[in-house]
């Protein structure tokens, strides 16, 4: 139906193949327009992340015709080192090699490049998403911030095909629930909201609210909150409970990044008057941090 053009696969050693290809952009303008020359089908030309700036080779493919681009392919990483003989995982005889990282740790890089592809005007080609979907709300992400089609590899060799209609029937809830007919409408529905930090409205402020009566006492938000947070926890001993010192959060709520149960801690806005304390500068002077150390030092 269709050919997708790899100019990202990270294993290839030789020069003008895999991912050097997506990184030489006049390459992946001869190439793209070499095939486009010998098919009448559509081409997709595929994109590595290994890589800054995607829109710059994807320009240089919809200059060659590509009729679509798809990202990502996988991440150079290495993930693993055999500790009994100090090699590189895969252990291929002996050798290891820097390799394609996949799967839902390349999500958040995946949906970035996307995002700065369906934002490019110059580009105006149709996307295809992939890198980490697993889920329908993974594929719906994908498709919220640009892509019209998802593909799939790890999430399809770890669980089996069966998460195709799962995907499915998952994403036609979503959309009968909204009210949606068309998988399109939804194409690029968040780029709008997508912006760069200097758009932020810094004037407006609010603090993490609690709903403890879901709360199980682990007390992970108790302890990130002294960690990276505002010191704006106590702890209830007796209940096992959080205790929120609300005029010194800093609303940074990495504590409902930790917290195990959904929906117990949200934000809260607060009126423009409400003042916090400057928490950061009184609890994180010497006196607070010798105060916290674990282990007192000879
Ligand atoms: C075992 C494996 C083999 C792959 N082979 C190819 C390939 O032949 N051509 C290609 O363009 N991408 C290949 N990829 C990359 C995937 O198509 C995909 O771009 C990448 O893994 C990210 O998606 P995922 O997180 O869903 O796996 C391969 C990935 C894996 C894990």
């Amino acid at each position: 139906d269709m050919l997708e053009l790899n100019f990202s696969c990270p294993h290839m050693a030789v020069e003008g193949a895999g991912h050097h290809v997506g990184q030489a952009f006049d390459l992946i303008e001869k190439f793209t327009s070499t095939v486009k020359q010998c098919v009448s089908i559509p081409v997709i030309a595929k994109m590595t992340p290994n890589i800054t700036d995607m829109t710059e080779p994807a320009i240089y493919a919809k200059q060659g015709g590509a009729d679509a681009i798809s990202a990502i392919n996988t991440v150079s990483g290495i993930s693993q080192i055999d500790l009994d003989g100090f090699i590189p995982k895969p252990n291929v005889f002996g050798l290891g090699s820097v390799s394609g990282t996949s799967g839902p740790a390349i999500k958040p890089i995946g949906l970035r490049f996307i995002s700065d592809m369906g934002k490019c005007e110059e580009l105006s080609l149709p996307l295809s998403g992939i890198g980490g979907i697993e889920t329908w709300i993974d594929a719906l992400e994908y498709i919220l911030l640009g892509a019209s089609t998802i593909q799939v590899t790890t999430g399809i060799i770890h669980y089996g095909y069966g998460i195709v209609e799962d995907m499915i029937e998952g994403l036609t809830d979503f959309m009968n629930e909204k009210n949606i007919s068309k998988v399109k409408d939804l194409v690029g529905k968040a780029l709008p909201n997508l912006k760069t930090t200097d758009k932020f409205d810094l004037k407006r402020q609010g603090r993490a609210q609690y709903d403890l009566a879901k709360c199980v006492g682990c007390g992970q938000c108790y302890t990130v909150c002294r960690d990276a947070g505002g010191f704006a926890l106590d702890w209830d001993d007796k209940n096992r409970r959080p205790v929120l010192i609300e005029d010194k959060c800093l609303s940074c709520m990495i504590c409902s990044f930790v917290c195990p149960v959904p929906d117990i801690i949200s934000y809260k806005e607060m009126p423009g008057t409400w003042k916090r304390k400057d928490a950061c500068v009184m609890d994180r002077s010497l006196e607070t941090q010798i105060k916290y150390q674990p282990f007192k030092s000879s």
